[in-house]
């Protein structure tokens, strides 16, 4: 895939999209090289909230907008992503709660972690690739996606 043939407002999206993934992956390798357990925790915590930031703004506007845009394209993968998310979110809900002296703690981490490999694998090497050669605009994404992120960052700051 030559990049530089992807139109811009396809970069601008998705790449915010796949920097939200490699932030995720970097906090929850931090968790894994943390020895101190008030490390880890925060680690995962950050890496929790992060988690939930990009599932907000997927499920409030990006899979909405595709499914719109072409159903018979992208329903199905769009499905099984929720499913997925649904699943990430029970476990971060599960670890949120849990303290970190919780013997299945960091196996619940970890698994979190595996989940969301998968996931992320599939929507930068499926889904994306769809929106690419399918050409879809994803102009009017750009502005409430940014909208949106400050709005639940907000919220999660205050919360
Ligand atoms: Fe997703
Ligand atoms: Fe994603």
């Amino acid at each position: 895939m030559n990049k530089s043939h992807i139109p811009a407002a396809q970069k601008s999206v998705l790449s915010q999209l796949i920097d939200d993934h490699r932030k995720v992956s970097t906090l929850l390798k931090k968790f894994k090289r943390e020895k101190a357990s008030n490390q880890k925790q925060q680690a995962a915590n950050e890496a929790c909230t992060a988690i939930t930031v990009h599932i907000e703004i997927e499920e409030g506007l990006f899979y909405p907008f595709l499914r719109d845009r072409d159903a018979r394209v992208f329903d199905d993968l769009l499905d099984e992503a929720l499913v997925e998310h649904g699943n990430v979110k029970n476990l971060i809900e599960k670890i949120m709660n849990m303290s970190a002296d919780n013997r299945l703690y960091e196996a619940s981490v970890r698994v979190l972690g595996e989940r969301v490999a998968h996931h992320v694998k599939e929507e930068e090497e499926l889904l994306f690739p769809k929106i690419i050669s399918k050409n879809v605009d994803l102009r009017e994404l750009i502005e409430p996606m940014e909208k949106r992120r400050q709005h639940v960052l907000v919220g999660k700051v205050t919360a």
